[in-house]
């Protein structure tokens, strides 16, 4: 079985993906990185401890990543963030606390180690910002072949953004660090709004799982109907909440939810530019041999059925 490293700014539709890649036997979850993003990196951190706790899964361990961009000294959650994901990022709930603490060791050299020992058995998969893995890279360019697999949620081709027009939120944190990773790191997939924001998820959803009368059945209704709330009144969409997150754990494990095209692709930094933070084909290197595949089509009605289904 492949091992997998997530790296979340825990959030809700990070928690999702969590639980995804705890509950699916086809991979082994073998860490978390934290980021910044949805919340600061030590509220993903401590997030991300409380839910496997409350999964059962106390042995994955939980690593810190970066706590601000390339780019800047300090990181403040924006807003917007805490309107959707909850001044805590898991919908202002309380989840029971996890008896364990953050590992001493930091995310990045965590990454670094793991690149090393697991090679083409390792699926990378951040769901945040892309700081942690441009900082790997920086630190120990092997990383970027050695990594067998790395699956993004981010960006944004054939879709508006949803910070700007152009921009999606995790490539918005730190367009640099997504340049970086776009234009370095092999066997890329990303999996942007271009497909996410086909993949909606409703309260008729959550009460499925309020029913199955469990703990975390329960927790998680709750938090995702915070979510489910916030996508409603913030008039981003009536109709169900995006499962940004877990979409990108699910394609990572069976490719088949989705099509790809093959687009060397860069992401735009230049803050006068307008279209600061945007992912869009690499002209320079159109013609060029490339690994990165970029997710434009997603089979919704079997990837919610089988979401709705895992938990
Ligand atoms: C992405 O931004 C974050 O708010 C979500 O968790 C998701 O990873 C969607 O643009
Ligand atoms: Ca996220």
């Amino acid at each position: 079985t492949k091992k997998m490293i997530l790296d979340l700014d825990t959030g809700v539709d990070d928690a999702l993906a969590l639980a995804l890649a705890v509950e699916d036997p086809r991979i082994d979850l073998i860490g978390i990185v934290s980021s910044y993003g949805n919340t600061l990196v030590e509220t993903a951190g401590q997030n991300s401890l409380n839910l496997l706790h409350l999964l059962g899964a106390d042995d994955v361990p939980v690593y810190l990543g970066e706590s601000h961009s390339s780019t800047t000294t300090h990181f403040d959650v924006m807003p917007i963030s805490m309107a959707i994901h909850g001044d805590n990022g898991v919908g202002n709930i309380e989840l029971p606390q996890a008896p364990r603490k953050i590992e001493s060791i930091s995310g990045v050299q965590f990454l670094i180690d793991a690149a090393h020992q697991y090679g083409d058995d390792l699926i990378y998969l951040p769901t945040g910002p892309l700081t942690n893995l441009a900082a790997a890279i920086k630190q120990d360019p092997e990383v970027a072949q050695l990594i067998g697999q790395t699956t993004l949620m981010g960006g944004a081709l054939t879709v508006p953004g949803n910070v700007t027009p152009f921009t999606e939120a995790n490539i918005h944190q730190d367009p640099e660090a997504a340049d970086f990773v776009f234009t370095h790191q092999k066997n890329l997939t990303m999996v942007g709004l271009d497909v996410t924001l086909r993949t909606l998820l409703t309260k008729n959803h959550t009460q499925a799982w309020r029913a199955l009368d469990t703990l975390a059945g329960r927790t998680y209704a709750d938090v995702m109907d915070y979510y489910i709330n916030a996508y409603d009144t913030l008039d981003i969409d009536h109709r169900g909440a995006a499962l940004h997150d877990p979409l990108a754990v699910a394609v990572a494990i069976d490719p088949d939810y989705v099509t790809t095209i093959n687009l060397n692709t860069r992401v735009t930094y230049d803050k006068q530019s307008g279209d600061y933070g945007r992912t869009i084909g690499d002209s320079a290197r159109l013609l060029d041999a490339t690994t990165t595949k970029i997710a434009v089509n997603v089979d919704t009605e079997r990837f919610v059925r089988d979401f709705q289904e895992f938990m």
